[in-house]
């Protein structure tokens, strides 16, 4: 049965009518038009479909978007609100964090989310953080380098 669901996205209200149990991925993606979080797995193993619920990032194709009534969620769209990028984007960019960019927006908000807990990570830290995120063009040199500029860079903060 259809329920609606109020939720905040990237600042600002929004409520669906939907099946409960629909994964929040399809909902961003299908409802309210945010293409940023992609799907991989289908199945919480490869950090592509990553987005921030509160401050926790989380694997949207395994969450249903009935569980997040009332809860504030974060996608790469509004990361950067302004015309700046955010510091974790410009690093990235800075980088070559990416190439084909398909694991980028999930790897650049669990990257916030490690930095908004511990804005000052070892490499083993981002190593863990980062350990569930897949990236196929096998960026991991360079996503590491972005981190770690990230970091220098004053970590989480626009
Ligand atoms: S698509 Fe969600 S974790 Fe892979
Ligand atoms: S940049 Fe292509 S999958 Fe990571």
């Amino acid at each position: 049965m259809e329920k609606t669901i109020a939720l905040t996205v990237n600042g600002r209200l929004q409520t669906v009518t939907t099946d409960p149990a629909r994964p929040l991925l399809e909902v961003l993606r299908e409802d309210l038009g945010l293409t940023g979080a992609k799907l991989g797995c289908g199945e919480g193993q490869c950090g592509a479909c990553t987005v921030l619920v509160g401050s926790r990032a989380v694997a949207s194709c395994i969450t249903p978007v009935g569980d997040l009534e009332g809860r504030s969620i974060r996608t790469i769209e509004g990361l950067a609100p302004s015309q700046t990028l955010h510091p974790v984007q410009q690093a990235f960019l800075d980088e070559k964090g990416f190439q084909c960019g398909y694991c980028t927006p999930g790897m650049i908000l669990a990257t916030v989310a490690l930095l908004e807990a511990q804005p000052n990570p070892s490499d083993a830290q981002i190593r863990a953080r980062l350990e569930g995120h897949l990236c196929r063009c096998c960026g991991f040199p360079n996503i590491l380098r972005s981190v770690r500029r990230a970091v220098r860079a004053g970590g989480a903060t626009p």
